[in-house]
C-alpha cells in the first residue's frame, strides 16, 4: 500500500487586491444572479467567461421542476460560449452565489460536474483557464482549472 498527498493551489485576495480585469468579471458574475431562474432552490448563481478575444459570455443557473433536466451557471456560460465561439479559448471563468438577500461572504465551490467541464475547456484550449471564486469577504483565485481538480479524467483517459 501506498498513500499519496494530492496537493493543490489557491489564493485568497479581498476585492481591492483583485486586478480590473477580474473585478469587472466578477461584476458581471454578480450581475448574472439576478437572471438565475432558481425557483427550486432560491440560491442564485451567476457566471461569466472571458475568452481571448476579449468578449464576455453570461451564464446562470436553470432549474427545471424535473430537478436534474436544470444546469448549473459555469457550465451554462461555458457551453454558450463553445456554441457561440468555439475556436476562442476561454481565459478566465468568474462565479458569484446569492442566497438570502446577500452574496455569499465565502465563495460558492463549483459542483464536480462543473468543474469537469472547466478542465474539459482548459484541455479543449490547450491553455490555462483561471478561475474566480467570489464571495464578499474573500476572492479565490485558482490559476488553472486543474487545481479545482486533482486526479483529472480527460480525453488521453479513454485511451487506455
Ligand atoms: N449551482 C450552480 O449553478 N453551480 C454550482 O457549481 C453549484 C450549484 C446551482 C444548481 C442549483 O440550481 C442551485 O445552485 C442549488 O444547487
Amino acid at each position: 500500500m501506498k498513500e499519496f498527498n494530492l496537493t493543490t493551489k489557491m489564493r485568497s485576495y479581498v476585492w481591492d487586491e483583485l486586478t480590473d480585469e477580474q473585478r469587472a468579471l466578477i461584476e458581471v458574475a454578480k450581475e448574472q444572479t439576478d437572471r438565475s431562474y432558481c425557483p427550486y432552490s432560491h440560491f442564485h448563481v451567476g457566471a461569466a467567461a472571458l475568452l481571448a478575444n476579449g468578449e464576455v459570455i453570461r451564464g446562470c443557473n436553470q432549474e427545471n421542476a424535473a430537478y436534474p433536466s436544470g444546469l448549473c451557471a459555469e457550465r451554462s456560460a461555458l457551453f454558450a460560449a463553445g456554441a457561440q465561439y468555439p475556436d476562442q479559448p476561454v481565459k478566465k471563468l468568474a462565479i458569484a452565489c446569492f442566497t438570502g438577500g446577500h452574496f455569499t461572504k465565502e465563495p460558492g465551490a463549483p459542483c464536480g460536474a462543473c468543474r469537469q467541464v472547466m478542465l474539459e475547456t482548459e484541455h479543449r484550449y490547450e491553455g490555462q483557464m483561471e478561475v474566480l471564486l467570489y464571495g464578499e469577504e474573500a476572492t479565490y483565485v485558482f490559476d488553472s482549472a486543474a487545481d479545482l481538480l486533482p486526479l483529472i479524467f480527460v480525453s488521453e483517459n479513454l485511451k487506455g
